[in-house]
């Protein structure tokens, strides 16, 4: 008999009882994907180091029906890192997924750009994910039932550009993280990690770049098979298949959410 059930194939997106942790979850991504891991069936707690748009994001889920608690924490703290896991499992018991959607840019020359702030890009991308996935895998590895881990990268983790010296080369870090965490963490332990590597999606930051007449946007286009730049929505299903049972035996990727960009 061929080994594909029918309740294999209905469940293989769904995230019933799973707990996860989600950063940036203020964000234009992570709250979108918080919303989609609720509606998935997973509980959720959502983070990020300001409460108030945090605490917004949080209401509308559980007005939505969604199963969700917020905890404001820095992901740059190790401290922060280690106070969110402990209160995740205080409240729900464990945690199974982790999904990192924080992120900062300050995009300058590397003339301009002064030690500091470079290093906070670096902190604030890079840094943060060493923890964060330390921590959650500590956890993870005491369950002893594995766990996922989707840890947003950027498109321009494989290319450089004018002004991201920070910005590249934190994302890079995270693409090789994601790689090396994976052949720590995955064979032994059953904790997948993937990255998901976005080009533009719609956010506070990058809303100047979907006016159709500016000379930014003629000129992505130029460059994006897919005719448009990313809305929210768009991130969620590839969010979604890797933090379940539909992507067991993938690990260590660096999955391109870019329309094609990567391709052409
Ligand atoms: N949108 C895009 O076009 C795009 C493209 C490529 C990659 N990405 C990546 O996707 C992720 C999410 O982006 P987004 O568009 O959703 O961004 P966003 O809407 O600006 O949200 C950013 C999130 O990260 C948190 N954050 C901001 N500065 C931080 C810092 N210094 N340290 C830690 N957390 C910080 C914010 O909350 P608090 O300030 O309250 O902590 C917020 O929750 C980021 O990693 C970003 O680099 C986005």
């Amino acid at each position: 008999m061929i080994d594909v059930s029918r309740e294999f194939v209905n469940n293989m997106f769904r995230l019933d009882n799973k707990v996860a942790i989600i950063t940036g979850a203020s964000g234009a991504l992570g709250s979108a994907v918080a919303m989609g891991y609720a509606f998935a069936g997973a509980k959720i707690v959502a983070s990020a180091r300001n409460s108030e748009k945090l605490n917004k994001v949080v209401d509308e889920i559980r007005e939505r029906g969604g199963d969700c608690l917020s905890f404001a924490a820095d992901p740059t703290d190790e401290n922060d890192v280690r106070a969110l896991v402990k209160f995740t499992t205080e409240k729900y018991g464990r945690v199974d997924i982790l999904g990192a959607f924080h992120g900062f840019n300050a995009p300058k020359s590397v003339l301009e750009q002064s030690v500091e702030e470079w290093q906070k890009i670096m902190d604030a991308n890079c840094k943060s994910i060493y923890l964060l996935t330390k921590i959650v895998a500590e956890q993870m590895v005491k369950q002893g039932e594995g766990g996922k881990m989707v840890i947003t990268s950027s498109a321009r983790s494989k290319a450089g550009m004018a002004g991201y010296t920070g910005y590249c080369t934190s994302k890079g870090g995270v693409d090789l993280m994601v790689q090396s965490l994976a052949c720590d963490l995955t064979a032994k332990y059953k904790i997948n990690v993937n990255s998901i590597n976005p080009t533009v999606f719609r956010s506070d930051l990058t809303e100047w770049m979907f006016d159709p007449e500016s000379e930014v946007y003629k000129n992505f286009l130029k460059r994006l098979p897919i005719g448009r730049l990313g809305e929210p929505k768009d991130f969620v299903g590839l969010a979604i298949f890797l933090a379940s049972p539909a992507s067991d035996f993938l690990t260590g990727g660096n999955y391109d959410a870019t329309g094609g960009y990567w391709s052409c």
